[in-house]
C-alpha cells in the first residue's frame, strides 16, 4: 500500500489560480448559484436536475436509501435511455443536427450521422437483436474499435433494457473470456479486425478463442471494418451488414424502471479477479445529463465536442455516449491512435472540425509535451474554448502547458475527477464560476457532498501554503444519482470494498488519498490500495501478479507502481524464477514474462521493468513489504524495514536491479 506519508512527501503546491474570462462567466452554463440550489435542499435539486431528461412515468420518491448501500434514485420513474438520448432530439426537429463526427484511423477515413441516421441505426440493431432472442435483462458483450456501431451497439441495448458490457478492445482473449463468463453474455458484438497504427489486426480471432466452450454464448455479430479474413462458426457468427441492416428503422422504444441495469463495467480491485460495476438507468443518465452540460458547458447549436476517450472506459460511457447525446451534442469520435500517421493527428482532427472542447487524460498532455509544442503550433487551434482532464492527477507543469499550448493561455480546464464506480464527474470545476489551481479538481460538484478524512474518520483541516499537508481519505459522504449499484453477482464485496472502511458513518471509500489546500480545495493524490494508474488505465498488481505466476518458470511475483514522466505510474515487477528455468538466460525470461501479462492481460498492462531476484522482502505474518519494493523501485531510501524477517534481502534484490 502506498501510505499516506509517501503521498506527503511527494506532493507540493503551486498556488497561482485561474480565474475564467469574464466573457467565459458571462456565457457560462453553470454559475455559483447552482452550489447554492443544491445546498438548500439537495434532493429537490436533484429532482429538478432529472427534469432534463424525458420521463414516461414520472418519479414519486427521489432517493431512497432504506437499503443503503443499496440505493434507489428516482423512485417509481420510468424512462428509455436510448430515447432520451436520441429520438427525442428528433422528435424536437434535430434530426439533421449531426450526432457524430467519425473520423476513422486511416486519413480520409469518415463518416458523418446526424440524430435521425443515429435513430435508426439504433433502431435497427435494436430490432436485431430483438430477433436474436435477446430481451431485458440479458447482458451482451461488446468488443470493439472506436466505430460508430459500437455506439450504435450500447444505444441497442439501452433501448431493449439488456445490460451491455463493453471490454476494451485492447484486453487479450483471457480478459474477455473471464468478463464473458462472469455476466454469462449470450451475445457478443465484435469487427473483424482494428486498425492499430496504420495495419488491420484481428480482433474477432480473440473473440473465437474467449467464447470457444461457453455455453452462455449464443451469437457473435460482426461489423466489417477492415476486411480482413476471419474464421466463421456457421450458425453462431452472423454479419452485422446483413443482420442489422435487413432490420426495420421502425422501434418503439419501452420504458423501463429508473433502477433498471443499464451497463456493467468490469475494473480492478485489490485481488486479481475484476469487478463488475452495475449501473442503472435514471440516476446514471440524469448525473450524465447534468454534468455535462455545466462541466463541459456544451451549447448544443455551436459546440464541436471532443473526448478522446475509448468507450472500453467508464469515459467513453459517460462523455461519448451518455452524457453528449443525452444533451443532444454534436460531437468527434476518432477510431486511432494520437500518433497515427503522425504526431500531428489530434490537432489535424481539431483543425478539421473545428473542436471546441475537448477531454483528454493527462498521460496524453504529458505525450504532447515530449513531443514539443511545434507540432501543435502547427496547427490552428483557435476554435477551443475549454480543456478537460481526467483519469489521474493531473501535474500543474502539464496543465500549464496543455492551457498554453490548446488554450492560448486563455481557455478554462476541467480537471474532473471521479471513477468508474461514480458513473459520473464528482468533483471538479464548473468552468464559468470556479478559479482554477492547476492540478487541483478544486470543489465537489453542486449536489456532490465529499470529504477527507483521517483513519478515525475525522474531517482534515485545509493545508496552510507553507509547511507539512495532511493526507487523508477521500470519501463520498452523501449517495448520488449516477453511484454504483453494486458488483456484479458479489453483493458482499461490493459492502467490503467501498462501505466497510467507514461502516459507522455509512461513507463510500474511494480509495484515492487527497489533501485540502488552502482555499479548502481538494488536491487528489492517487490511490491507497493495490491499484495502479497506469496512463490512466486502473491495473491491481494482483492481476499482474497473477499473470506473471501464471508462468511455468515463475515461483513467486510482487508487483508495484513507480513513478514515471508519461505514463504516471508504470508497472515494477519483482519476480523470483523456478530453480529448473535456469536455462533459460533472464533476459530471454523477461521477454517472455512481458509477452505473457501482454497476453494474460493486454499490453497495456506490461510491465515496463521486471527484475529477477532471489528473494522478496516480506514480514513475519509472509505479507509482501511493496512499499519496500516501491522504494527500490524508485531508487530512494528504504523506509522501516525493522518489521522485515530478513533485512539483508535487499542487497540481493539491489543486486538483481542492476
Ligand atoms: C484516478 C476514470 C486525480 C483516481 C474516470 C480514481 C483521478 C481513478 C482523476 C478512477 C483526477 C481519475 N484527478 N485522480 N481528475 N480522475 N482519477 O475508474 O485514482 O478508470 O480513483 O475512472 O482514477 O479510475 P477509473
Amino acid at each position: 500500500m502506498t501510505t499516506l506519508t509517501d503521498m506527503t512527501e511527494a506532493h507540493t503546491e503551486v498556488l497561482t489560480s485561474y480565474p475564467p474570462s469574464a466573457d467565459f462567466a458571462a456565457a457560462a452554463n453553470a454559475t455559483a448559484a447552482l452550489y447554492d440550489e443544491a445546498e438548500a435542499d439537495r434532493l429537490a435539486f436533484w429532482a429538478e436536475q432529472a427534469h432534463r431528461l424525458s420521463w414516461d412515468t414520472p418519479f414519486t420518491e427521489v432517493l431512497d436509501w432504506s437499503q443503503a448501500p443499496f440505493a434507489k434514485w428516482f423512485v417509481g420513474g420510468k424512462l428509455n435511455v436510448a430515447y432520451n438520448c436520441v429520438d427525442r432530439h428528433v422528435e424536437a426537429g434535430n434530426g439533421d443536427r449531426v450526432a457524430i463526427h467519425w473520423e476513422g484511423e486511416p486519413v480520409g477515413d469518415s463518416r458523418v450521422l446526424t440524430y435521425a441516421q443515429l435513430k435508426d441505426e439504433v433502431c435497427k440493431a435494436a430490432n436485431a437483436l430483438t430477433e436474436l432472442g435477446l430481451v431485458a435483462g440479458d447482458r451482451v458483450a461488446i468488443y470493439m474499435p472506436m466505430v460508430p456501431e459500437a455506439i450504435v451497439a450500447m444505444l441497442a441495448c439501452a433501448r431493449l433494457g439488456v445490460m451491455h458490457s463493453v471490454v476494451f478492445a485492447g484486453f487479450s482473449a483471457t480478459a474477455l473470456r473471464a468478463r464473458i463468463e462472469d455476466a454469462e453474455a449470450k451475445l457478443v458484438i465484435t469487427t473483424d479486425g482494428q486498425y492499430r497504427r496504420g495495419n488491420a489486426v484481428s480482433l474477432k480471432e480473440a473473440v473465437d478463442e474467449a467464447v470457444k466452450g461457453q455455453d452462455c454464448v449464443q451469437h457473435v455479430l460482426v461489423v466489417r471494418r477492415t476486411g480482413i479474413d476471419v474464421d466463421w462458426t456457421d450458425g453462431r457468427d452472423l454479419w452485422w451488414h446483413e443482420k442489422v441492416d435487413a432490420a426495420s428503422t421502425e422501434h418503439t422504444p419501452e420504458a423501463f424502471d429508473a433502477e433498471q441495469p443499464l451497463f456493467l463495467l468490469y475494473t480492478s480491485g485489490t485481488t486479481g479477479k475484476p469487478k463488475g460495476i452495475i449501473h442503472t438507468s435514471g440516476g446514471y443518465l440524469t448525473q450524465a445529463s447534468y454534468t455535462h452540460f455545466n462541466v463541459f458547458d456544451i451549447k448544443t447549436d455551436t459546440d464541436i465536442y471532443w473526448c478522446t476517450a475509448d468507450i472500453g472506459w467508464v469515459t467513453g460511457h459517460t462523455y461519448i455516449v451518455y452524457g453528449p447525446l443525452s444533451n443532444g451534442a454534436t460531437q468527434v469520435v476518432y477510431e486511432g491512435t494520437p500518433a497515427s500517421p503522425d504526431e500531428h493527428r489530434h490537432f489535424q482532427v481539431i483543425e478539421k472540425y473545428g473542436v471546441t472542447i475537448y477531454y483528454t487524460a493527462p498521460t496524453l498532455i504529458r505525450t504532447f509535451m515530449k513531443w514539443g509544442r511545434e507540432i501543435a503550433f502547427a496547427h490552428d487551434l483557435s476554435s477551443l474554448r475549454l480543456l478537460g482532464s481526467v483519469g489521474e492527477p493531473i501535474n500543474p507543469e502539464a496543465w500549464r502547458w496543455y492551457r498554453l499550448v490548446f488554450g492560448a493561455d486563455a481557455t478554462p480546464i476541467v480537471d474532473t475527477w471521479w471513477q468508474t464506480e461514480t458513473g459520473a464527474a464528482m468533483i471538479s470545476p464548473l468552468p464559468g464560476v470556479t478559479d482554477c489551481k492547476p492540478g487541483s479538481a478544486m470543489r465537489p460538484l453542486p449536489g456532490i457532498s465529499a470529504k477527507i478524512v483521517d483513519d478515525d474518520g475525522n474531517e482534515l483541516q485545509p493545508s496552510s501554503d507553507h509547511g507539512e499537508h495532511l493526507t487523508g481519505y477521500l470519501v463520498l459522504d452523501k449517495p448520488w444519482p449516477s453511484m454504483l449499484r453494486g458488483i456484479w453477482g458479489d453483493p458482499e464485496r461490493f459492502k467490503e470494498t467501498y462501505w466497510a472502511r467507514f461502516a459507522e458513518q455509512g461513507w463510500y471509500f474511494a480509495g484515492d488519498g487527497a489533501r485540502y489546500g488552502s482555499d479548502g480545495e481538494v488536491w487528489v493524490l492517487g490511490r491507497i490500495d493495490d491499484v495502479m494508474n497506469i496512463a490512466g488505465h486502473r491495473i491491481s498488481t494482483a492481476e499482474v501478479e497473477s499473470a506473471l505466476v501464471g508462468h511455468a518458470g515463475v515461483a513467486e511475483a510482487a508487483v508495484v507502481g513507480a513513478s514515471d514522466d508519461t505514463t504516471g505510474q508504470a508497472i515494477c515487477a519483482f519476480v523470483i524464477l523456478k530453480a529448473h528455468h535456469a536455462e533459460m538466460s533472464n533476459e530471454q525470461m523477461v521477454d517472455e514474462l512481458r509477452a505473457e501479462v501482454a497476453r494474460e492481460i493486454s499490453p497495456i498492462a506490461k510491465p515496463r521493468e521486471i527484475h529477477v531476484v532471489p528473494e522478496l522482502p516480506k514480514t513475519r505474518s509472509g505479507k509482501i513489504m511493496r512499499r519496500l519494493l516501491r522504494d527500490v523501485a524508485e531508487g530512494r531510501e528504504l523506509g522501516d524495514t525493522s518489521t522485515l524477517v530478513d533485512p539483508t534481502v535487499f542487497e540481493a534484490i539491489r543486486a538483481g536491479k542492476s
